[in-house]
């Protein structure tokens, strides 16, 4: 596996499947680039993590930053090549001017929709837009491919590709491919975050996929969001939201007549966790 420090190496490995990450790589990444290889194309895995995601008081200083683990990871996962860009590469005018920049651009409107990530993180999902289009414009893949388990990212980013091709058409053959969430077995959705969980919290932090498994086949939406709530409040949690929302554009609903996800962020102490399942009932 090769390991990329500048544009003209990148520029190379046009057409490749791309897994931007911000490192800190776990068994979900990992499943994430074992996808990318077995599209055949050669599989490149970014590690930047990005300042302009962050807001003021969140975790960027501490984020976890472990190079050397993240390498043996993606190679044994089967990666072409490590993409390690520069805050320069990414961001020619600086950061600071990266971030004023970031409010300025457009996002789709499941970016902002009320009561999920925006209301509790405004700006994050401006700060992604940001580096993934930037790593799109660069790296000029032919496939991304992003988890499930940040799903509202996730359909941030396929919109902004969806809508791309009906404007500036700057992605014209960007495929975004979806990889499920990945679980410890006890349930946990994997995430570099988990680290910063005490011995004493992670049976706490269980709360959120018990709360999806208890919510996922209610017969209504506000039942669900009910259920959802009591589990995480057993569990000490400190919710931030728990919704069921309709499965594309993420706007609430009333009932299950269309495809609906089950979101949830909550607070344990000074670590966020989030964590979503799909409603298995609809009709
Ligand atoms: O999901 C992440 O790790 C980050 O938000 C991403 C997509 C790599 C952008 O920095």
């Amino acid at each position: 596996m090769r390991c990329i420090t500048t544009l003209a190496e990148l520029s190379a490995l046009e057409s490749a499947c791309l897994v931007p990450t911000m490192g800190a790589l776990h068994e979900g990444h990992g499943s994430l680039i074992r996808l990318a290889a077995a599209t055949g194309a050669p599989t490149v895995v970014s590690i930047f993590v990005n300042p302009t995601q962050f807001g003021p008081g969140e975790d960027f200083d501490r984020y976890p930053r472990t190079l050397e683990a993240d390498l043996d990871l993606a190679s044994a996962c089967g990666a072409t090549a490590c993409w390690i860009p520069s805050v320069e590469d990414l961001y020619p005018r600086g950061v600071d001017s990266a971030r004023a920049e970031a409010l300025e651009m457009a996002l789709p409107q499941v970016a902002t929709c009320p009561g999920l990530e925006d209301r509790c993180r405004p700006g994050h999902f401006a700060g992604v837009a940001q580096v993934v289009a930037r790593l799109f414009d660069l790296a000029r893949p032919g496939s991304a491919i992003f988890g499930e388990k940040d799903y509202q990212q996730l359909r941030v980013i396929e919109s902004m590709v969806e809508s791309d091709r009906s404007g500036e058409n700057r992605w014209p053959n960007l495929r975004i491919l979806r990889g499920p969430t990945v679980r410890e077995p006890d349930g946990l959705a994997m995430s570099s975050r988990n680290r910063y969980l005490s011995e004493a919290e992670r049976p706490q932090a269980l709360g959120l996929s018990k709360a999806l498994q208890v919510a996922h086949a209610a017969q209504r939406p506000a039942t669900a969001e009910q259920l959802m709530r009591e589990t995480l409040e057993s569990h000490g949690l400190a919710i931030e939201y728990a919704a069921v929302r309709d499965a594309d554009g993420l706007q609430p609903i009333e009932d299950f007549r269309r495809p609906a996800r089950l979101l949830i962020a909550a607070r344990l102490g000074s670590v966020r966790l989030i964590d979503n399942a799909p409603a298995t009932i609809w009709r």
